[in-house]
């Protein structure tokens, strides 16, 4: 059953006044129409709320919302830990203006659309999605598995791409830790599934990693301890944040948009 508040009702797009109880398992076509209506009403209250906190000057509450997910489900993995180093390089204040949260991808079953019972998702798959949609902006960490995305990515990916696709429109950056190329084949298949999910990723900076050249760049526990790799990192986000608030119209005097004009 899909989970909402008991006394929600599901307005569908074939007939807008009518509303259905929650007792009654609404049809795979009637979740997807209220799940685009909740987004489309969501992006409105958002617009309104960014509004009024520019208009108050309040610069932590116009904080963009990144949703960070690691391919890797090993404890001490380095991709885990980019995202940790993101997260403290937020939380620190040394990127301003943006607040990422660690969505733990371990939980989700393999893709099977057999687990779609009566048009609902399994509640660790719709909870995925849902912070999915919360999200202003995606970072994907991504590892190299046989020069590709690793398993548990894609995985996550394709569960949150089944219609209506949630990542749609969303703006992304990738950063790995891995060989060689430092993940770089994966970030690069990664951008090729981004086509079709219209995911919209920061060309540069780009932010690969070798793990492996000494001297160490991680800790045993996977904590980035390369103050070279953490200041790339850093830039990174800042590329994040200015993609994301001119894809959403709030910021088009960036320096950017403005050689672009010139
Ligand atoms: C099945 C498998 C395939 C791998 N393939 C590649 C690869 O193609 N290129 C690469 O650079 N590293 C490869 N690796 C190494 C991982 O990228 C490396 O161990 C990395 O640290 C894993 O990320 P993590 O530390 O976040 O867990 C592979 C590892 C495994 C287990």
């Amino acid at each position: 059953m899909l989970s909402l508040p008991p006394n929600t009702s599901i307005t569908t797009a074939a007939s807008p006044n009518s509303s259905l109880q929650t007792s009654k398992p609404p049809t795979l076509n009637q979740i997807h129409h209220h799940f685009q209506s909740v987004s489309t009403r969501s992006n409105k209250r958002n617009s309104f709320f960014i509004h009024n906190c520019i208009a108050n000057h309040n610069p932590m509450a116009t904080a963009i919302k990144v949703a960070a997910l690691s391919g890797s489900l090993r404890k001490a993995s380095y991709n885990t830990g980019l995202i940790r180093s993101a997260i403290e390089l937020s939380k620190s204040g040394a990127v301003e203006g943006i607040q990422i949260d660690h969505v733990d991808i371990s939980p989700l079953p393999l893709l099977n659309t057999d687990l779609i019972r009566e048009g609902a998702y399994p509640a660790e798959v719709e909870a995925f999605r849902q912070k999915i949609i919360g999200a202003d902006s995606i970072l994907f960490a991504s590892p190299e598995n046989n020069y590709s995305v690793a398993a548990p990515l894609k995985n996550a990916i394709d569960w949150a791409s089944i219609q209506p696709n949630v990542w749609a429109g969303k703006p992304a950056a990738i950063v790995s830790a891995g060989g060689g190329f430092g993940g770089g084949r994966s970030q690069y298949h990664l951008r090729q599934i981004g086509v079709f999910l219209d995911l919209h990723f920061i060309n540069k900076p780009e932010f690969f990693l070798n793990a492996f050249q000494p001297p160490a760049k991680f800790n045993s526990d996977g904590d980035l301890i390369d103050e070279e790799a953490r200041k790339r990192l850093k830039e990174v986000l800042l590329s994040l944040r200015t993609f994301t608030m001119q894809l959403q119209g709030k910021n088009r005097n960036n320096s950017n948009s403005q050689k672009l004009s010139k």
